[in-house]
Parts: structure tokens; C-alpha cells; sequence
């Protein structure tokens, strides 16, 4: 094949090592097939998928069910985690090793769906099951359960990063440094949301023990604007809050106390959304939308395309040991996102391919849009239309 990419910047494929597609049983906010359809569409042409469906990914037998059921239908390369609780812990060790599992995800705090990790002694079997790093999500429950008891009569989502507040995402971080540190276990802390935790990740300086995610929400996002527009539709677990913590997080992604970016791809519906705070639901979509942010993020300065590169595609595929992901390397996948500079004009709602149907970044001013996406040498994407069948493999790991 001959692609002409006269004028087109070339990115290894993106590596979105945290996106929930719903499939099975919430199949009406997303699934793998439309889920994979805006990552590639977004020039992600592997992800990292998360076990919060229905039922929950805690067994070998609903990984394999998610791996069928993306064979023929997702159109990027895949991998499914398995979600941690106090009845699996002992065995993940062994399951966690099951071609097309991603890793172990833990949730130290209630989120969407029920899997949960709340205590030490648990958290500390878990980790010591097994070798592969693992993905948590650090808030402490006991603190959000304090909070959300507190709550005034008609909190508005306004008020959500006080509810879900600084100090239980550094507490819960903190516990899970103190554990990787006993266990010996290697970490990964999804969604740092705070400048406490960025500087507790400096203070305590772990090397490849702990390893740390930022989506692109808590970088582009910022309270108390965005909930004056967005309301709901930005309400996320961990919450995004100020500049303060914004400009903390963009500053320590460009220096390396961040590894990496994932996206939290989360999508809900419009009319989910609608309901109340706090019973609207957490979640936003983003899968398709890392790139041309991150390229804005380019044209105001404070990245390069080099950091582009890092912490959209390398960074995430060493993270989790993907094999031949995440680098323009004779020998690996020739898995590519060609981006047309030229494209400065708003985003638009009809280029977007997830079923959320909605994005936060609508209206905003792109610095580039993917035009063709690459996976493993074939055109799948170009022109914002899908190519050719869908025929995305599960990932490998080192
Ligand atoms: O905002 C969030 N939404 N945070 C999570 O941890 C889960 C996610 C979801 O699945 O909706």
C-alpha cells in the first residue's frame, strides 16, 4: 500500500491503556465495536479496557466472553482487565496471565459499578498476587463515604471536587505508595487528579515501583468553568478541579513524574446525565479526542511533539509491557496516526464516533485532526470513515 502523507504528521498508533466500552450489559452508553470505531477514529489504534461492566470482568470466563465478542467487531488491538475483589484476590496471580488480560485493576473507591477494594489487608493480598503492574484507582472509600454523607441538601455537580475531595485521593494514593512499597508490587496510579499527589509522587521518588496516569480531562478541564458550562457532562471519579491542580498535572506530565496519559474513555447517556447530582453518573468520553488535544496543547507551547509521542504511545506501551506497540520501530506493528496540521477549524459533533454523542471538547479550536490511522500496516481509518473489516487482535505483553 501507498498512503500519501505529503503534509501529514506521522505518530505511532496511540496506546490508550484505560477506556471502559460498556460491552456487556451497558451496551446502550457504548460497546467494543463503537467504542474501537472512535479510537481509531482518534488515531488510538490499541486499548486497555476496563472491568467495570455487567457482570464485572473478575473471572477468567467473562475475559474471554470480551474477547469474543471483539473478535470481528473492534477495529483496534485490545486488552481486558480483570477487576480485583475481596473473592478473587488469590487467585489473580494466575488468571492475571490469560492471553488478551490487560492486568489487575483495583478501585480502592466506589466509582461506577460495584467492584471495590476498600481495605489495607485486602488491597495487600491482592497485590501480592502476582507479578504484572497494576492499575488502581486511588480514593479512599471511607473518606468518600464520610463526604457524601456531609453533603448539603442540594449539592450541585459544581460542588463535586469538594465531595470527592483532595485529601481522599491523596490518602488513597498514599496507602497504595506505602503497600507497593511493602509488597514489592509495581503500581500504577490511574487519573492523578491532584497537585498533593504529584508532589507525594516526587517526595517519595519510587523509581519503576509506581508508575502514574493523567487523562486528558484534568489537563483541558478546569473548575469552576467547566461545570458552569458542561454541568454533568464533565462529573468524573476522580473529579476534575482547578487551574491550580491543572497547571501541577501539565507541569509534572512535561517532567516525567507523570508517565503517561489515558484517556478514561466513560461515556453515559445524554439523558443519564440529566438526572440530579449526585445521582447523575461519573464518566466522560475521550478516546477519540487524546490527539487533537494533546496537539493544542503543542501549539500553546507547553508540549512537544516529542512528549506527544511519550506519553500518548511509548510511555503507556512500557507501562504494561505491550509488545510491539507504541514506537515507529523497524520489527514492531506498523501501527500509525497521520494527522493533517492543517485542520484548525472547531471540533464537530458529526465527526464523533462514540455513542456518548456528546464531548466536552466540542466547539474547541483543533490544532490538527487524524486523518488516516495504520494498525498493523493496513489503512482502517481515513477521512472520518472506516475501512475494510474490523479486525483488531488482542495485545501481547512482554
Ligand atoms: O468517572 C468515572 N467513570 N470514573 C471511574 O472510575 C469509572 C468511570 C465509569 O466507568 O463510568
Amino acid at each position: 500500500h501507498v498512503v500519501d502523507a505529503t503534509g501529514l504528521l506521522v505518530f505511532p498508533g496511540l496506546v490508550d491503556p484505560q477506556v471502559h466500552f460498556r460491552e456487556p450489559g451497558l451496551t446502550h452508553k457504548e460497546d467494543l465495536a463503537s467504542g474501537a470505531l472512535a479510537a481509531i477514529a482518534g488515531g488510538v489504534t490499541s486499548f486497555m479496557e476496563m472491568p467495570n461492566t455487567k457482570p464485572s470482568t473478575t473471572d477468567p470466563e467473562p475475559l474471554q466472553d470480551k474477547l469474543a465478542r471483539a473478535h470481528g467487531r473492534a477495529r483496534a488491538d485490545h486488552a481486558f482487565f480483570l477487576g480485583a475483589t475481596a473473592e478473587n484476590a488469590d487467585r489473580l496471580g494466575e488468571w492475571e496471565q490469560a492471553p488478551g488480560c490487560a492486568g489487575v485493576k483495583i478501585f480502592m473507591g466506589s466509582s461506577t459499578g460495584s467492584l471495590l477494594v476498600p481495605d489495607d489487608a485486602t488491597l495487600e493480598r491482592v497485590l501480592r498476587s502476582g507479578t504484572r503492574r497494576v492499575a488502581v484507582h486511588a480514593e479512599d472509600e471511607e473518606r468518600l463515604k464520610a463526604r457524601y454523607a456531609a453533603m448539603a441538601d442540594g449539592a450541585t455537580v459544581g460542588m463535586h471536587p469538594d465531595i470527592r475531595d483532595v485529601e481522599a485521593a491523596l490518602l488513597a494514593t498514599r496507602r497504595l505508595l506505602d503497600l507497593a512499597e511493602k509488597t514489592g508490587r509495581k503500581v500504577h496510579v490511574l487519573h492523578l487528579s491532584t497537585e498533593e499527589e504529584v508532589n507525594l509522587l516526587r517526595e517519595r521518588d519510587l523509581g519503576e515501583l509506581v508508575t502514574a496516569e493523567v487523562t486528558p480531562n484534568h489537563l483541558f478541564l478546569s473548575a469552576p468553568d467547566c461545570y458552569a458550562r458542561w454541568g454533568s457532562l464533565v462529573q468524573m471519579n476522580p473529579p476534575v478541579r482547578d487551574e491550580r491542580h491543572r497547571d501541577a498535572l501539565r507541569q509534572a506530565l512535561v517532567d516525567g513524574t507523570l508517565t503517561c496519559i489515558g484517556s478514561d474513555h466513560a461515556p453515559h447517556t445524554l439523558e443519564e446525565n440529566g438526572k440530579p447530582y449526585p445521582q447523575s453518573p461519573s464518566g466522560i468520553p475521550g478516546v477519540q479526542t487524546i490527539l487533537p488535544l494533546l496537539l493544542s496543547a503543542v501549539r500553546e507551547g507547553w508540549l512537544t511533539l516529542g512528549d506527544v509521542v511519550r506519553v500518548a504511545a511509548t510511555a503507556p506501551a512500557d507501562v504494561y509491557g505491550i509488545a510491539g506497540k507504541g514506537r515507529i520501530e523497524v520489527g514492531l506493528d506498523g501501527d500509525l496516526a497521520l494527522v493533517d496540521p492543517k485542520v484548525c477549524e472547531p471540533l464537530r459533533y458529526r465527526w464523533l464516533r462514540s455513542r456518548a454523542g456528546y464531548s466536552p471538547y466540542v466547539g474547541m479550536q483543533l490544532a490538527g485532526w487524524p486523518k488516516v490511522t495504520i494498525l498493523r500496516g493496513r489503512v482502517v481509518y481515513r477521512d472520518h470513515e472506516e475501512v475494510g473489516e474490523a479486525d483488531g487482535a488482542p495485545l501481547t505483553f512482554a
